[in-house]
């Protein structure tokens, strides 16, 4: 049977072996898929040893998203853009591919929440490692105005530098005021149940505020837009499960349906 993991560290939280073991069922593929501690400085070691005893591929989460691209043999300009791999595979020449997913999966989300993407100017709130991943993949998908804001301006700056002009980088109180139609919250602050510090006037024509971040309640942004005017709001669990759903498809070459699935997480998580 071909084997499956995703590595990370902590890894008990990680949705992904559940998800994986759905898709295999729903596309009838015979394979085993289990979640992998690597210790924080031996993730080569791990997945070296995991390739040994006849893995295949893998995903791979925090904090190994940079030390796997480092061990990748081979970059997909996707992984190249973000600059991190969160999905491996060997090909038949043995050769170790690094992948990133993460930001074709927000694209999909979106557009199963039937958001129109080349019509859309976007407000990216955040500049780490998770904003940096999905701004390629926003632009390719149409997006003529991004503007790119963070808490610390010389970091969104940083990024911009590496894309297109289309990118406009600001701290929050230089957020240029013009209408937002998406407004995305790609910063951690969700963990420490906080959200990004910008005047609510630019939700005013917010269609939807979307959280990269997911928990069994809605994020503190979520709440936060839903009252200063945005009229819809979406945690990342769908962009979770669509990032899954392209690993599966570069594995596998079968596109699972990921509406059960992400049905049945939103019922776990209640
Ligand atoms: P990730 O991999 O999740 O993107 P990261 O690379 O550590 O994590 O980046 C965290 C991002 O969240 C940064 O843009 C950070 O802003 P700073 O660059 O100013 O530090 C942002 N962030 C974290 N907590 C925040 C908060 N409470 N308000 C606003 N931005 C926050």
């Amino acid at each position: 049977m071909d084997r499956y993991a995703v590595f990370g560290n902590p890894i008990r939280q990680s949705k992904s072996p559940l998800i994986h073991t759905q898709f295999a069922t729903q596309c009838a593929e015979l394979l085993s898929y289990e979640a992998i501690l690597a210790p924080v400085d031996g993730f080569a070691d791990s997945w070296r040893a995991f390739v040994k005893g006849g893995g295949k591929g893998g995903n791979v989460t925090a904090p190994f998203k940079q030390q796997a691209y480092q061990l990748a043999d081979v970059l997909s300009e996707r992984a190249l853009q973000a600059g991190a791999v969160n999905t491996l595979y060997i090909d038949s020449n043995g050769r170790l591919h690094g992948d990133n997913t993460d930001g074709i999966g927000l694209v999909a989300d979106l557009q199963r929440l039937g958001v129109d993407l080349p019509g859309c100017a976007v407000l990216l709130l955040g500049a780490g490692g998770a904003s940096r991943g999905v701004i390629g993949p926003l632009l390719n998908a149409g997006v003529q105005q991004l503007v790119l804001a963070n808490r610390t301006q010389s970091k969104a700056q940083l990024i911009a530098e590496s894309f297109t002009n289309t990118v406009y980088a600001c701290g929050f109180a230089e957020i240029p005021n013009k209408p937002y139609q998406l407004v995305i919250n790609a910063t951690s602050s969700a963990l420490s149940n906080e959200r990004p510090d910008i005047n609510p006037s630019h939700l005013q024509h917010c269609l939807l505020a979307y959280d990269l971040s997911y928990s069994s309640e809605p994020t503190a942004f979520m709440q936060w837009s839903a009252k200063h005017g945005a009229l819809r709001q979406a945690d990342g669990l769908g962009m979770l499960v669509s990032q899954a759903a392209e690993a599966f498809y570069i594995w596998r070459g079968k596109r699972p349906d990921v509406t059960p699935v992400l049905a049945l997480l939103q019922q776990q998580l209640k």
